[in-house]
């Protein structure tokens, strides 16, 4: 009996049903990358499937800044990072991948047909051309083109952070600006199904006008990308080399296996950075994107700037992040 003489009911835990499926996506451009993603996740088709097309999407998209279209390294090249990772932790990657327009599609084909996790450089595109993938064309975008001309004037390797907020040229908008620095680079995207299964993918051309043979965080499974079927997935975007430091998406997974909320543990993957070396991190930009069991999402970033997509049953929406600086 309750205090009040009441008779008490052993009611069930109430608590808020899972918001599936749900795909969230780095930046703005992932709006229609989302919409490609939600096309089979609302067909009740596999989260691994839809990350896919996603990513295959935004490949396809010359004046994005991801894919064959993207920035090229100091030496003019275009070279192409992605992974994917599964509900069972299946995964594949590939680095440095030139000539293949679809590289997340080559990081499937390696997970699901080969012992392997990550195939770099000449080997990832010998296994391409094996595998049915067809060698493109060497040469730039037209804005790629224009940009890389530009930054060859001062050769000057500095990433840019809060670049969104930095005056545009026209001709060369959106994705680079008049002195020829580049906007941000990279696709990352999970997606939970009708079924609970937890997927991701990442796509990106690194780094623009790195050294060439940089690999930056987005095809390092635990770095740009982390799928925990249990617990949750995380994506990241910006400076890669202060995501590997940390090993950033499987921190943030493990946050909220420690029961953080999305946001809070993209937070504290962000201050894990910053904690390091304050003044470095004060000059660049890292955000992370995560997604939980239950459907709940959230991200942070170092600085201002961060934004990310998210397509479910309730919403299609840009989310703009907190900030640590
Ligand atoms: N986050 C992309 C890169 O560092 O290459």
């Amino acid at each position: 009996m309750g205090s009040l003489g009441l008779a008490t009911i052993n009611l069930p835990k109430i608590s808020s049903p899972v918001k599936k499926p749900i795909v969230i996506s780095t930046w703005d451009s992932g709006m229609p990358v989302n919409a490609e993603a939600w096309k089979i996740l609302s067909n009740q088709g596999k989260s691994v499937d839809a990350v896919e097309a996603g990513a295959i999407y935004i490949e396809n998209d010359i004046n994005c800044c991801v894919g064959l279209g993207g920035f090229p390294d100091r030496d003019g090249i275009v070279t192409l990072d992605a992974c994917i990772m599964d509900e069972k932790a299946n995964c594949g990657a590939v680095a440095g991948l030139e000539q293949i327009k679809h590289p997340i599609s080559v990081a499937r084909k390696l997970m699901e047909t080969t012992p392997h996790v990550i195939l770099v450089g000449a080997g990832a595109q010998q296994f391409a051309l094996e595998n049915g993938f067809k060698l493109e064309e060497k040469k730039l975008s037209d804005d790629a083109s224009k940009a890389y001309n530009q930054w060859l004037i001062q050769s000057k390797y500095q990433p840019e952070i809060n670049i969104e907020n930095k005056k545009q040229n026209g001709p060369f908008a959106p994705n680079f600006f008049e002195d020829g620095t580049a906007n941000h680079d990279t696709m990352g995207l999970v997606a939970m199904d009708f079924n609970g299964d937890l997927s991701g993918a990442v796509t990106t051309s690194g780094m623009a006008y790195k050294i060439h043979g940089r690999v930056g965080d987005s095809p390092i499974i635990g770095a740009g990308l982390f799928v925990d079927n249990e617990i949750g997935a995380a994506t990241s975007s910006g400076v890669g080399e202060e995501v590997i430091r940390i090993c950033g998406t499987h921190l943030v997974v493990e946050f909220m296996r420690n029961g953080y909320s999305p946001e809070m543990a993209c937070k504290k993957a962000c201050e894990r950075i910053v904690k390091r070396d304050p003044k470095k991190a004060a000059t660049l930009q890292v955000g992370f994107l995560a997604l939980n069991k239950k459907g709940e999402y959230g991200g942070y970033a170092i600085q201002k700037g961060f934004v990310f997509s998210v397509k479910s049953n309730d919403e299609n929406e840009i989310h703009s992040t907190k900030f640590l600086i």
